[in-house]
């Protein structure tokens, strides 16, 4: 949540912050701001609520602010309302100090009383500026260097933050530290940028280096030095980052929802690939033995959202193929319970961003209690992915709309690889069901991609449901997880309200808010409880309900009950979700669009999900 971008070379600084914060934007978008300044010149500061096209319209597009060095911010409000004063960067009053940061600082209260007592006042409501006079107060008390003012103010604060720092007395320097929030550093030809994430800076540089929790970094020109946090230098390797700049633009497309969308049949090939060799799985990459999967005998799937939605859907698969016990668990709530995890067990997280507060909390709370650990995570070296004793890495590329789509999808056929070694290496499935549900995964890209060129079916009834309020998704078993996935998908993009429920709940209560003209969406892909969900649609369409079916070509007839239905191609029905779920996330997008929202960055969320 909130982007960071920093810049200190020999171009412009202002253009290149506002151009980084632009690929960051879906981090946070209520108010944006810029830090600039030339040597020892006075430093100026612009911020304003709204979008980041605003800054840019204040500025010129940058071109009217002066300076080679700077730092820049995108924020998502957490203390304070949105609003110009609360935006960063933030300084304190005598500008010695100006800061930008992301993520939360938890006792900010109690650090805000005390510098009032020494004399310091407040213009903002944010724990923000209660960092920068924390540093300012320490780098005035003692040395006046700062990498040992950050480290003290990093000793007293709490919570997650990543911070980029600018010092008057240092004008060709700009500090950074960070503590569970994301940041990497990246260094080209005598310039260096600091950011949030990778395509903030992938149109300059491939050359980054990760700073670690409660690490400071010096940045100048072309050079960065580390230091811990009993500020000795430290060393860090220097790490290439694979993804080819064109993947973090839109390529063509109106938005990034819909090239995401588009891109899954081959990100999900990708995925495949990265673990399949010559008709079997090797998970040498993600380090994981057919002995240590043999003596696992319960599994945890732990995350947040869609990467949660997953879990469910990968369960039935887990449990289908194997004999493992297996539970799923949202991560705010794993964090936070007195469980006693079975010592033979493996916790599986999954993390599009690999830094999800609660997701990383939740991993830790496991390496904890000495439970082995296995990250499914799509940012590499991103906390998660340093954290977890084996990581496995889908390969979806930079995800740029807030809501995920083939990060999502990756996820899915990394579950189902996941599920297929574990039911090879502990014996539970022959050698032949073993390479026909491999091949059967092996076509998942191809029949995405068939899916893909129906999407003007989708997008006809999309139109239908523009003006809906209220929606319900349906289905049993996998279908029920994927119908899960499609109603997030639908609330959060087209905000219409829209709950999932497994089919079979309906009679316990939700039934009575069927009325005439309420969208029911089935989801019908398990042949063994296909006839169960079709007479739960017979019942909410009885009741005024109208419907719109997935499901499987030539299985199942549902043009009588459905008013719409949407046919996916063939495939075992425990890979049908992979499947099943693409028309629910066109149409989602083809109705957000339709009511002109701003599909990719849908209003009260972030992309990163670093504070709790
Ligand atoms: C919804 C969505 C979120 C994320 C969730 C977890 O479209 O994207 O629900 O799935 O915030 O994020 P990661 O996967 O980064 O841990």
């Amino acid at each position: 949540m909130c982007g960071i971008v920093g810049y200190i070379g020999s171009n412009q600084a202002a253009p290149v912050l506002l151009d980084g914060l632009s690929k960051l934007e879906y981090r946070g978008y209520d108010s944006a701001g810029i830090a600039v300044r030339d040597g020892g010149s006075a430093t100026e500061i612009i911020k304003e609520k709204g979008k980041l096209r605003v800054l840019a319209e204040m500025t010129d597009n940058g071109k009217a602010v002066k300076g080679t060095c700077g730092i820049g911010h995108t924020r998502w409000a957490t203390h304070g309302e949105p609003s110009a004063v609360n935006a960063h960067p933030h300084s304190s009053d005598d500008g010695n100090v100006i800061a930008v940061h992301n993520g939360i600082i938890e006792n900010f209260q109690e650090q805000r009383e005390k510098l009032i007592k020494k004399g310091y006042s407040f213009k903002s409501q944010t724990d923000t500026e209660v960092a920068v006079k924390l540093i300012d107060y320490y780098y005035k008390k003692y040395s006046q260097l700062p990498v040992e003012a950050i480290a003290r103010a990093m000793v007293r604060i709490r919570g997650s933050y990543a911070l980029c720092v600018m010092f008057k007395d240092y004008p060709d320097q700009i500090f950074c530290a960070r503590k569970d929030s994301p940041m990497i550093i990246g260094i080209q030809n005598g310039e260096s940028y600091v950011a949030s994430d990778v395509p903030a800076i992938l149109k300059y540089t491939r050359n980054v280096y990760y700073i670690g929790n409660m690490e400071i970094a010096k940045l100048e020109r072309g050079n960065v030095t580390f230091y811990n946090i009993d500020s000795e230098e430290i060393e860090k390797p220097l790490t290439e980052i694979k993804w080819d700049a064109e993947s973090a633009e839109k390529g063509g497309y109106e938005h990034f929802m819909l090239k995401e969308i588009f891109e899954q049949p081959k990100v999900i090939r990708d995925t495949i690939n990265s673990v399949v060799n010559n008709g079997t799985v090797h998970f040498s990459e993600v380090q994981l033995t057919d002995e240590e999967m043999q003596d696992i005998n319960q599994v945890y799937i732990v995350a947040c959202g869609s990467a949660y939605h997953v879990g469910v859907a990968v369960q039935y698969v887990i449990e289908e193929l194997t004999s493992l016990q297996v539970r799923v668990e949202l991560a705010s709530e794993f964090r936070y319970r007195k469980m006693t995890l079975n010592p033979k067990s493996l916790v599986i997280v999954i993390s599009q961003s690999g830094e999800t507060a609660d997701t990383l909390a939740a991993l830790r709370e496991a390496k904890d209690q000495g439970i082995k650990t296995l990250g499914i995570v799509n940012v590499v070296g991103s906390s998660i992915a340093r954290e977890a004793d084996n990581v496995f890495y889908t390969l979806a590329g930079p995800e740029i709309s807030v809501a995920t789509t083939k990060a999502y999808s990756c996820q899915l056929v990394a579950g189902y690889l996941l599920a297929l070694q574990f039911a090879k290496a502990r014996n539970e499935i022959d050698d032949e069901k073993y390479q026909a549900l491999l091949e059967d995964i092996n076509t998942i890209p191809e029949k995405v991609d068939r899916i893909l060129e129906d999407r003007e079916r989708v997008q006809w009834y999309a139109s239908k449901l523009i003006n809906v309020s209220d929606s319900f998704f349906i289905g049993r078993g996998i279908d029920y997880a994927i119908g899960m996935e499609g109603s997030l998908k639908l609330k959060e993009i087209s905000y219409i309200h829209s709950e999932a429920y497994a089919a079979g709940e309906l009679k316990h209560g939700p039934i009575s808010l069927i009325e005439e003209g309420t969208i029911v969406i089935a989801v019908v892909t398990q042949d063994a409880l296909t006839e169960k969900t079709i007479s739960n649609m017979v019942e909410v369409k009885s009741r005024g309900a109208k419907l719109m079916a997935v499901t499987t070509t030539g299985k199942y007839f549902l043009e009588d009950t459905a008013e719409f239905t949407c046919y996916v191609p063939k495939i075992n029905p425990l890979f049908a979700g992979s499947l099943a779920v693409i028309p629910l996330q066109l149409l989602s997008y083809y109705v957000s669009i339709g009511k002109g929202f701003d599909v990719d960055k849908p209003r009260n969320l972030a992309k990163s999900v670093t504070v709790e």
